[in-house]
């Protein structure tokens, strides 16, 4: 492998803008394909970028290009096969969450990383959040104590367009269901912290969107190491995102990360532990003009998947943890 790593982007939609934004500004690293089946879409970013070499059919780029990893950017429904697909091709594999839609994929997709002798590595951009560091601090030093409880509230817009418009969204085989793409982030976070799910009783309702999939939910759940709580979700919020916050209660100590996206400590009250002074809040959405998503630190993504594969450091989320949360959303929905 060279200094500098290859990296082919395949789905150039919302978020495959942005791969190649931060890939292309990434010091080491080098795009060397795109793929979308939208060929306008692929030919224009092709040309924005300086004319990487562009294809609309994913085998003829996977056979074509000398990539070191390929970014799955498409629809979730199309992510286990792209990334067998990119392990059986000896591409390192850097797959958009949700990993996959269950956890029967996740185990193909891992088992043909392994046979090939590939990585395979989700991206997880919210674990670089500041306020999502500093609690996995908190936690990891043990000032807050035995952890109780934890509430989770995903209440966001997502207006009638975002579904209407795309091909995939609101789709049970593509999309699988909210939990899947909203609230993925926040389920890696707490089996992070609290390890896997272990018991949940769900609730799920499409209230206020045309669409296959729940645009209400919530689910009671308990976690391995014996902490309970709640997740509730929505994309029904009136107008814009309301809030996406994670409010942890241990014996020594109370924690809500809140904001919209994970972006900001709203309280912090731990024994022996105050909150460090002269901290930046500083992490940026994701923004996709009439909605935003969660943190916007794929650039961080992209510089530990480059460190990985240079062998300097390990800090990239593989297949194995990255199943985890299919393994919860598994559950969660399961118990509806
Ligand atoms: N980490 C994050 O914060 C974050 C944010 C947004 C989206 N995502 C994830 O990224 C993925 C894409 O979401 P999006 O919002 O960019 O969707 P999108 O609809 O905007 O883009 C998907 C793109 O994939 C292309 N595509 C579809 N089938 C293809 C195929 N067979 N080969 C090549 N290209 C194909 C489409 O033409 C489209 O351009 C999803 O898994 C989503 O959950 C993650």
């Amino acid at each position: 492998m060279s200094n500098k790593i290859k990296f082919a982007i395949a789905g150039c939609g919302s978020i495959g803008s942005r791969h190649i934004a931060v890939t292309d500004a990434e010091e080491r690293a080098e795009i060397v394909a795109l793929c979308d089946i939208d060929e306008q879409k692929v030919k224009a970013l092709s040309e924005t970028y300086g004319g990487i070499p562009y294809f609309t059919d994913y085998e003829t780029m996977l056979a074509s290009c000398d990539a070191d990893v390929v970014n799955i950017c498409t629809p979730h429904g199309l992510h286990a096969e792209m990334a067998i697909k990119a392990a059986n091709a000896k591409k390192n594999i850097l797959v958009e969450k949700p990993m996959a839609l269950n956890v029967a994929d996740c185990h193909r997709m891992i088992d043909a990383a392994q046979a090939n002798g590939v990585k395979l590595m989700v991206v997880k951009q919210n674990r670089y959040n500041v306020p999502i560091a500093l609690t996995k601090q908190a936690l990891d030093s043990g000032f807050l104590g035995q952890i109780f409880m934890v509430q989770c509230n995903v209440l966001w817009n997502r207006h009638q367009g975002y579904y209407k418009d795309s091909n995939w969204r609101g789709s049970k085989k593509l999309e699988g269901g909210a939990l899947h793409t909203q609230v993925s982030h926040f389920i890696d976070l707490l089996v992070w912290w609290f390890g896997d799910l272990k018991e949940a009783k769900t609730h799920l309702e499409t209230k206020n969107h045309d669409i296959e999939i729940e645009d209400c939910g919530q689910s009671l759940v308990k976690f391995g190491s014996g902490v309970m709580g709640s997740i509730i979700w929505t994309t029904c919020v009136y107008n814009k995102n309301y809030e996406g916050s994670i409010t942890v209660i241990g014996e020594n100590g109370t924690i809500k990360i809140g904001g919209q996206y994970l972006n900001k400590i709203e309280f912090w009250d731990v024994k022996s532990y105050p909150l460090p002074e002269e901290i930046e809040f500083n992490d940026k959405p994701n923004a996709y003009g009439k909605y935003q998503g969660t943190s916007s630190n794929h650039d961080k993504v992209v510089h530990d998947v480059v460190a990985e594969l240079l062998n300097e450091r390990h800090n990239v989320v593989e297949g194995n943890e990255g199943m985890k949360t299919i393994e919860a959303i598994e559950l969660i929905y399961s118990k509806s």
